[in-house]
């Protein structure tokens, strides 16, 4: 039987290795495994030291976070720790790969803590939700102060070994190749009498100074206000900081098991778990497993507007050469100057050097006005206007030009893949790689198949997401894939609630409130006002006569609001000031768009804004799943998590409406039917999965 905790002895030194792939959790057998081989090496006299080193790539983890929501198991992990802290034997921490949450609060447990060059140490529980509860806020600040640990708690961020020695996290860092020749190494120096045996929970002299005066903590909760907007764990983490400071170290670590309960009983971290989870298992598509990729060492970009440049940088930033087609010279120097802008922004930012900015200019980037300046490359991105026949013809020079087994791409944001696809004489090659604007920022690619995409270039495209560090989702054909369809619908929502009676400032403030880092209406100045009046525009010949249509937006354009950039629009832009203030001009276009059509404003208030908008999204995403759209739930989470601003500690869409519960979802939407029956037409896959009791959960799955 493979142990996840075995004891080995090197003369009389004990090493407990932890051997729990693939990253060494602390899951209860682990747990119970520390417990049992501490015994047995503190119970036998012919050892003197203890180490404690994970096997295979790296220390431990963290705890086992598919654990957290269900009911505990014993050993708990501070119990553990407690027993190490009894422990009248040195314990040595011999780290390596990563040490995060309860694997480096195990390390802190420890009396000494050495770490290879290429270790990194962190307390990320932030990012899921929670706080270190295993005395990770205690112990910390005792090894480097309260500002400090209260930074590294709060950011979550990983330290590197040499920084984590510098700040004094650890004790040294070893030159050697294995954790356990680092351990041992410096165990015989611990056994020799090098260094006194020494527990953090004793230790004063960091936190001294910090004793009896508020400010740290007051600095810092005053910045939580601006940068942790409706988050629970944060807060949380400063009071068990300020514990740490001010009590005892039992009574503090008491106080921080209270608090890390709490945050484990939210919600918040039942959607942060989720969004782990999900943007793990969303490159893992079904159908897709075995599927060979195509090499991919230098692209094509055809025009080079906004979303041409910005995916070239993506592109040239992850070490493909690219070459651009515009239709016209000037056009092309055009999209080669905005590149150059956006690596010299990128250089300014520390991301980039001026000498690799440099050399990726010379010798990795270049434009051509001659499609067959692209006979070479594996896959051309075609970002040229969103009008079919432009890009038909685009494509019909690509099937001219491009080598056998190229990928031919499109970044369509609405129009039919499979109709670029049976314009050319390789529809096996053709794919849609929807990118998010800026290009070059924005982590979501949606990989839209068309009905003879070939397998292997869909492997390609996801291989391609995860080279430009982006998150691949699988998306169908259809006006908008995932996305935009799913957001077409729910845009629709607040302009009949404005309509209704809410003003458009009402709804912003109740979707911010909700999560969202901007409101609907302060997204479309940032966009533009045109680009919706475009869109609305386009949908002209084939919207259904039921339709609702609210001419609010028209009116704004009409009037040459535009938006940020023409320095009014659903907000007023005055001297520069982006923010946007309240416009009573807009507010009189609303109340007189009301007064032509005879509606009789009602109040909405952010709870009914919010449950409205919601609504319409959750509907219109089962309507996606039903159709194959997105193949699973967890498709759509991620989707709108890292494309729309979903809030992540709600955890998409299909999380927060699981928790919400989906008959309470539905019961909405039939509320809202009565009113208007078109809009709100419930998904069939919504209805069933009220009907069997079960939950969108329950359809994810992966390869
Ligand atoms: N628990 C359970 N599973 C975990 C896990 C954890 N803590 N950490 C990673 N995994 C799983 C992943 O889900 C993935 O599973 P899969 O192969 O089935 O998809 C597998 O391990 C490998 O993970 P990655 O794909 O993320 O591998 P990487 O090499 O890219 O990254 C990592 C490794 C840096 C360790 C990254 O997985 C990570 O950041 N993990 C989370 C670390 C963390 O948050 N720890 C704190 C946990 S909370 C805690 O400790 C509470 C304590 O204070 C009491
Ligand atoms: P843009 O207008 O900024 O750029 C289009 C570029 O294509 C121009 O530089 C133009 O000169 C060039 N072009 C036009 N016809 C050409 C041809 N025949 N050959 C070569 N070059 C040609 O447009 P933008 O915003 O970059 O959009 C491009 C595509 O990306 C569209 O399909 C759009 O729907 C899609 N998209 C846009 C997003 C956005 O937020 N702007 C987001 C995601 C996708």
């Amino acid at each position: 039987m493979s142990e996840v905790v075995r004891l080995e002895r090197h003369g009389d030194i004990a090493a407990i290795v932890v051997d729990n792939p693939p990253v060494n959790a602390l899951g209860q057998a682990v747990r119970q495994g520390l417990s049992e081989r501490l015994a047995e090496a503190v119970g036998d006299d012919a050892i003197h030291a203890i180490l404690i080193l994970g096997a295979d790539r790296t220390f431990i983890a963290g705890a086992d976070i598919r654990e957290f929501g269900k009911p505990p198991q014993p050993p708990s992990l501070p119990d553990v720790i407690v027993e190490m802290d009894a422990s009248p034997k040195p314990i040595i921490a011999a780290l390596h790969g990563t040490a995060l949450g309860g694997g480096f609060e195990v390390a802190l447990g420890c009396h000494y803590r050495v770490a290879l060059a290429d270790a990194k140490v962190g307390l990320p529980e932030v990012k899921l939700g929670i706080l270190p509860g295993a005395g990770g806020t205690q112990r910390t600040p005792r090894l480097i102060g309260a500002a400090k640990a209260l930074q590294m708690i709060l950011s979550g961020d990983f330290v590197a070994a040499d920084k984590a020695l510098e700040l004094g996290l650890i004790d040294q860092v070893s030159g050697a190749k294995t954790p356990m020749e680092a351990g041992l190494a410096f165990a015989r120096q611990v056994v020799d009498g090098a260094y006194p045996l020494r527990r953090v929970r004793d230790l004063e002299d960091e936190i001294l100074s910090d004793r009896g005066k508020t400010e740290v903590f007051d600095e810092a909760r005053a910045k939580l206000q601006k940068t942790a907007r409706g988050l629970f764990s944060p807060h949380k983490i400063v009071d068990a900081i300020q514990a740490a400071i001010e009590l005892p170290f039992d009574d503090g670590i008491t106080r921080e098991r209270e608090l890390f309960r709490e945050c484990l009983d939210s919600p918040q971290r039942a959607g942060l778990i989720h969004a782990f989870f999900v943007e793990r298992q969303v490159g893992k598509v079904p159908g897709l497993k075995g599927a060979a990729r195509r090499p991919l060492m230098s692209a094509g970009v055809v025009g080079g507007g906004t979303m041409g440049a910005g995916i070239a940088v993506s592109m040239l930033l992850s070490g493909l050469t690219v070459m651009m087609i515009e239709r016209d010279e000037e056009s092309l120097a055009r999209g080669l100057a905005t590149v150059d802008k956006i690596l010299d922004a990128s250089v300014k930012r520390g991301k980039l050097t001026e000498d690799s900015k440099a050399a990726v200019m010379a010798e990795s980037f270049a434009g051509s006005v001659e499609y067959g300046a692209l006979s070479d490359v594996e896959i051309v991105v075609e970002a040229v206007f969103e009008d079919m026949e432009v890009k038909k013809a685009v494509f019909a020079e690509l099937d001219a030009v491009l080598k056998p087994g190229a990928i031919l791409a499109t970044n369509t944001s609405y129009l039919d893949v499979n109709a670029l696809a049976a314009g050319t004489s390789r529809p096996e090659d053709v794919i849609g790689l929807h990118f998010f604007s800026p290009a070059h920022v924005m982590k979501l690619l949606e990989i839209v198949v068309g009905d003879q995409t070939a397998p292997e270039v869909v492997a390609t495209g996801f291989a391609l997401a995860k080279r430009l560090g982006k998150i691949g989702v699988r998306a169908g054909v259809c006006d908008g894939f995932i996305g935009n369809r799913i957001l077409a619908t729910y845009r629709k929502q607040i302009d009949y609630m404005v309509e209704d009676g809410a003003s458009p400032y009402e709804v912003d403030e109740a979707i911010r409130a909700f999560g969202f880092p901007m409101g609907p209406f302060q997204v479309s100045d940032l966009a533009g006002v045109d680009i919706g009046w475009m869109t609305r525009r386009r949908l002209d010949a084939t919207r259904d006569p039921r339709e609702r249509y609210v001419e609010v937006a028209d009116r704004l354009y009409e009037a040459g609001r535009m938006g940020q950039k023409s320095g009014a629009g659903w907000y007023l832009y005055s001297d520069g000031d982006r923010r946007g203030a309240k416009d009573p001009v807009v507010e009189n276009i609303v109340i007189e768009e009301r007064r032509k059509k005879g509606i009789e404003a009602k109040a909405l208030s952010p709870e009914q804004i919010q449950r409205r908008y919601l609504a319409a999204m959750i509907n219109e995403a089962a309507k996606v799943l039903e159709e194959g759209i997105a193949l699973r739930p967890l498709d759509i989470d991620v989707t709108l998590l890292y494309g729309y601003g979903f809030p992540r500690w709600r955890g998409g869409p299909m999380k927060y409406a699981d928790m919400v519960g989906l008959d309470q979802i539905l019961a909405d939407i039939r509320g809202y039917a009565e009113e208007d029956a078109f809009a709100w037409q419930p998904a069939k896959l919504l209805v069933d999965l009220v009907e069997r009791g079960e939950n969108f959960e329950s359809l994810n799955q992966s390869a």
